[in-house]
């Protein structure tokens, strides 16, 4: 009976809200969240579907996750650079060789910035890519499996941080360092940083076929820290531009030491001049050591080949290529509009926005007016660049984005708000505060010629009072802004995973159809694959132990196996026979030190148990598949090491 009081009381709230949320003219007032429209907006009716795919990184939980547009509602955590149980990704034998790297294995990373494939500057839908910003890679995603297809280690860098930003055609996607490093790595005092340790801006070139990355040049730039990089579209397509802060060079203290200068720099860089002479034969092949991994889909493993060379260009070697753009104070992001012609750089420490023009640039670098050099790299001169500013009254700007209206949208960390501008006229339109502490602001296709510009997603570093209290731990806070009136309106507040740093949004329509149902039992080349199963079966190679075995509703073939032993390695290999969309079947053994696996119709995948003590153990299916899903189990007896019970298999006898 108390349970219904309270609830009549809290729908007479509600509407209490509901009304008192309008304004005198009828119209829900723009930042009433709770007002019918804005709840109107953002409801996806049951059996409806969202209008975007959001791509969130997942930051320190590695990994990539997948939202719906208007609703907020997640759809899929995709393991990329972490080990994730759920899925067995990291844990099974297929795809361990994914996490492979020069230091061995590494079962986590700190994902940052995802990026859409594009074709003529817009996005195609193809592929994503991801950086690993702790031990240097990039990923590449696949948006038909939404599976990770391949993994790149980054050699000479640091803290793979101006990453993974892609050219307009998807020709490369880019790696700028964060930290500089001695090149090659040496035993060397810390203290002689300055003048002795690089920053490498790696561009890894993109088959346009099947996607797979290469290291096709290394730039060698000076000691600073390469922070964001954008590239540039239509007339500036061919260059690309990275924030630089630390141009001090400083190694302790960085919070006042980096700080010094008034001005760091944006460079600007020339990669089609540099890609024609590397292709002329120029740049310096050096030893190196990194790891590329690649995942089969035809036989649902991956390889990992260790490469041992990469080409290295010194920018005093191709002239004309790279320039530095003075910009105020340690700025962070770096964004280019749709139309390529503006560069900007929000100083962080600075209140106003600096816009660099893309033709002024041009102009200046062709009339030589330059402002002396680092390292032999001409600095153009501040003033002759700048195409405008904006006075925004904004504290701390990190990052832009941007409508199809021509309008900019910048986040400002330290005022905690999302601030509307006009490019071009420099004019401040709208501000809306956010909650709190926002820091990457997401705008479906931002990041190319053709923006969306219905909704923005801004990504808060603060949570605070916003959720029900989990402990001294809040999930971040994501806000969706309908920013299709002159006004944005604050629509919703939903909960990310991990910390997500920046994301790609994508009209629904163009990734829906192209996603991958299963894969064909008829096409698995996967060597230890079961088509049918009468090829089930159980072999022993001395201590190895191979379980080939098939999964179908509701059991598996064999599910009793005599004759394994304490000592032995046991490797599980499962085929799912199962050729109907989502129907997994989940593995999972009593007492394997490993996680479960999870198994796509089609699909195969193996993973090893080293049983240590005698006995009778079960395995069943993790992933509740019909009606007998309960019954989907199995027995393995094993035996003391030195048995002589014979290798024998059943189902059903
Ligand atoms: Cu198969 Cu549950």
């Amino acid at each position: 009976m108390k349970k219904y009081t309270y609830s009549l009381f809290s729908i007479l709230g509600f509407a209490i809200l509901l009304t008192s949320c309008g304004d005198q003219n009828g119209k829900a007032s723009s930042n009433g969240a709770l007002s019918s429209s804005a709840a109107e907006k953002v409801y996806v009716a049951p059996g409806e579907q969202d209008e975007y795919y959001a791509f969130m990184s997942g930051g320190y939980s590695g990994n990539l996750t997948v939202y719906g547009l208007p609703s907020g509602r997640m759809f899929k955590e995709i393991p990329v650079f972490s080990q994730f149980p759920t899925s067995g990704y990291g844990y099974s034998e297929e795809t361990k060789p994914m996490l492979e790297t020069s230091f061995g294995f590494i079962p986590w990373d700190d994902s940052h910035h995802p990026d859409i494939s594009q074709t003529n500057g817009e996005l195609d839908g193809r592929w994503i890519f991801l950086n690993g910003n702790n031990t240097p890679r990039i990923a590449r995603i696949s948006l038909s499996t939404f599976e990770t297809e391949e993994i790149i280690e980054i050699p000479n860098s640091a803290g793979n941080h101006s990453s993974s930003f892609i050219t307009e055609n998807t020709e490369y996607v880019v790696a700028g360092t964060r930290f500089s490093v001695p090149v090659p790595q040496r035993d060397i005092p810390i203290s002689e940083y300055k003048g002795n340790f690089k920053g490498a801006l790696s561009f890894l070139s993109v088959d346009p076929e099947h996607g797979h990355m290469d290291i096709k040049f290394q730039l060698m730039m000076p000691g600073f820290n390469y922070d964001l990089a954008h590239p540039g579209r239509n007339e500036s397509h061919g260059w690309f531009f990275f924030t630089t802060y630390n141009t001090e060079e400083a190694n302790s203290l960085l919070e006042v030491n980096s700080s010094q200068n008034d001005k760091d720099f944006i460079a600007a860089i020339n990669w089609k001049k540099i890609e024609e002479y590397v292709n002329n034969g120029g740049g310096k092949k050096i030893p190196a050591n990194y790891a590329h991994n690649v995942y089969d889909e035809s036989t649902h493993t991956a390889v990992t080949t260790m490469k041992k060379e990469v080409l290295t260009v010194d920018p005093s070697d191709v002239p004309g290529a790279v320039y530095f753009l003075p910009t105020p104070k340690s700025p962070h992001g770096v964004d280019v509009d749709p139309t390529g012609e503006y560069i900007i750089g929000n100083g962080k420490l600075s209140a106003d926005l600096s816009v660099h023009s893309f033709s002024k640039m041009i102009a200046a670098i062709e009339a030589e007016k330059f402002d002396g050099e680092a390292y032999g790299i001409p600095i153009l001169k501040f003033d002759d660049v700048l195409g405008g500013t904006v006075k925004s009254g904004g504290l701390g700007p990190l990052h832009t984005e941007f409508d199809d209206q021509g309008n900019a949208y910048t986040t400002y960390f330290i005022s905690s708000e999302v601030v509307k501008w006009k490019v071009g006229t420099w004019e401040v339109l709208d501000r809306k505060p956010t909650f709190y502490s926002v820091g990457h602001l997401m705008i479906p296709g931002g990041n190319s010629r053709k923006p969306f510009g219905k909704y923005a997603v801004v990504m808060n570093k603060i949570t605070k009072d916003r959720y029900l209290p989990t402990g001294p731990e809040l999930e971040h806070s994501a806000q969706l802004y309908d920013i299709s009136g002159d006004k944005m309106e604050l629509l919703y507040d939903f909960p990310t995973h991990g910390e997500p740093h920046y994301a790609a949004g994508i009209r629904a329509d163009l990734l829906a159809e192209n996603s991958k149902k299963i894969y064909r039992l008829d096409d698995n080349k996967h060597p230890y694959a079961v088509t049918s199963p009468d090829q089930a079966r159980v072999e022993r190679k001395g201590k190895e132990v191979h379980i080939y075995m098939s999964m179908i509703r509701s059991h598996f073939t064999p599910d009793n196996i005599e004759g394994v032993k304490v000592g032995d390695e046991v490797y599980f290999h499962i085929t799912n026979h199962e050729q109907d969309f989502d129907v997994p079947h989940g593995f999972a053994m009593m007492g394997q030190n490993n996680s479960e696996l999870l198994i796509m119709p089609g699909q195969t995948k193996s993973s090893v148990w080293e049983p240590k003590q005698v006995g009778v153990f079960p395995f069943y299916c993790t992933d509740f598949c019909s009606a007998l899903h309960q019954e989907m189990q199995g027995y393995i007896r094993v035996s003391p090491a030195n048995s002589n019970t014979e290798l024998s298999w059943s189902l059903g006898d």
